[in-house]
């Protein structure tokens, strides 16, 4: 079996993963501080899959911790890095925070990596890397010019990641996810925020009664309906992508830079429309200023991934926001429910 391990491995991205990747011949390691999850997202992808992980409350800021990780476990194939502060809107407000914990606590992985003699790794990037792009749908090759400090941190660690591969010889895959939503079929992972920065958990958060109503951040844009449009991706179709990621890595040497969506944007209202249907009442909302920052549209251009990994999203709207549902009502009050 091969062994992995996961930073951030309690987080929303990682829980589906782990579940994907627990489908395989593959024994997890997760490494976490929990600053945005718990332990019980990890005992519940045990129970989704029959099987055990191997975990550590680690904090990757925390080298000589992450040092006794990698030399307890001596027989790491790949590493997955999900671990990252991720809230545009804090990162403005503290952008030290962002460089720190992204950006040393990646110095910090990499650095154990090499010491190591780990050289394949599979990093969560993001489509906001990619700032208003010039035209879209965009692909990998599109400039990078993030709008914020989150973003800068995506786009640097991508870059410290580029040149270490070069240095090193590592072999690389960088994943650029667009709006991942939705969660797994059985409704016992999700995501699980306790503010909601996106637009899909606040909706979910609405309907359940516990926010009184969405605000759509302005409906004059220059979209079909006014509304902001965004290249929603199934959560388990991310997770997909995790495992195709792996499998190329495992027989194609070198560094892969990949989009992770569905290529289709979808407006605001159309979210919530959609997601109207899916939990059966409707969803109260009211039009609001636009949010600084936003941009009217992006999707991305998913081909690059279908034609080199072998991965196409397979989820529809309907799943994602039923999936969304079914999580949002069976725990009303996330993991601690
Ligand atoms: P998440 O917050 O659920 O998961 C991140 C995990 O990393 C959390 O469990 C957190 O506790 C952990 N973590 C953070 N800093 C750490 C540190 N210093 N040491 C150890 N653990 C630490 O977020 P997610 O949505 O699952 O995102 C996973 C990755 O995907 C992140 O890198 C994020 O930037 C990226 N991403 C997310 C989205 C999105 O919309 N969710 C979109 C694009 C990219
Ligand atoms: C989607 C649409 C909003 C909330 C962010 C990050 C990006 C990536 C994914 C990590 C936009 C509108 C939202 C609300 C609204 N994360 N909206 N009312 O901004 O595309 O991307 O998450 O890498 O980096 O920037 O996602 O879900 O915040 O917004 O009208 O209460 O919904 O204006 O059009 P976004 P989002």
């Amino acid at each position: 079996m091969k062994k992995i391990l996961l930073t951030g491995g309690a987080g929303y991205i990682a829980s589906h993963t782990n579940v994907e990747l627990l489908k395989g011949d593959y024994e997890l390691v997760l490494i976490d501080n929990y600053c945005n999850s718990c332990h019980e997202a990890i005992r519940r992808v045990e129970e989704i899959s029959g099987r055990t992980v191997t975990f550590y409350q680690v904090d990757l800021m925390d080298q000589d911790a992450l040092d006794q990780v990698f030399t307890q476990e001596p027989d790491i194939d790949s590493v997955i890095h999900f671990a990252a502060l991720k809230a545009v809107g804090e990162s403005v407000e503290k952008p030290l925070d962002y460089y720190s914990n992204n950006i040393t606590g990646s110095l910090n992985l990499y650095q154990m990596m090499k010491k190591h003699g780990v050289s394949k790794i599979v990093f969560s990037s993001s489509a906001t890397v990619y700032g208003d792009p010039d035209s879209i749908p965009v692909n990998e090759t599109a400039a990078i010019r993030a709008t914020n400090p989150y973003g800068h941190t995506k786009a640097m660690m991508e870059q410290i990641l580029l040149d270490t591969a070069q240095a090193e010889n590592w072999d690389v895959a960088i994943l650029r996810y667009f709006n991942p939503v939705g969660a797994h079929h059985s409704g016992r992972i999700g995501e699980d925020p306790s503010y909601p920065n996106n637009l899909l958990p606040f909706v979910s958060q609405v309907a359940a009664g516990i926010r009184e109503k969405v605000t759509v951040f302005g409906n004059d844009w220059p979209t079909p309906d006014g509304t902001g449009v965004r290249d929603y991706i199934h959560v388990v179709d991310l997770a997909q992508a995790h495992v195709k990621s792996i499998e190329k890595l495992a027989h194609s040497p070198g560094v892969h830079i990949y989009n992770i969506g569905t290529g289709r944007g979808y407006s605001v209202l159309e979210m919530i429309t959609a997601f109207e249907a899916a939990c059966g009442h409707s969803v109260p909302y009211a039009v609001g200023p636009r949010r600084p920052g936003d941009i009217a549209e992006v999707t991305g251009d998913p081909s690059k991934a279908e034609a080199e990994l072998g991965w196409k999203a397979q989820l529809d709207l309907s799943s994602m926001v039923e999936s969304a549902w079914q999580w949002q009502s069976q725990n009303p009050k996330g993991y601690s429910s």
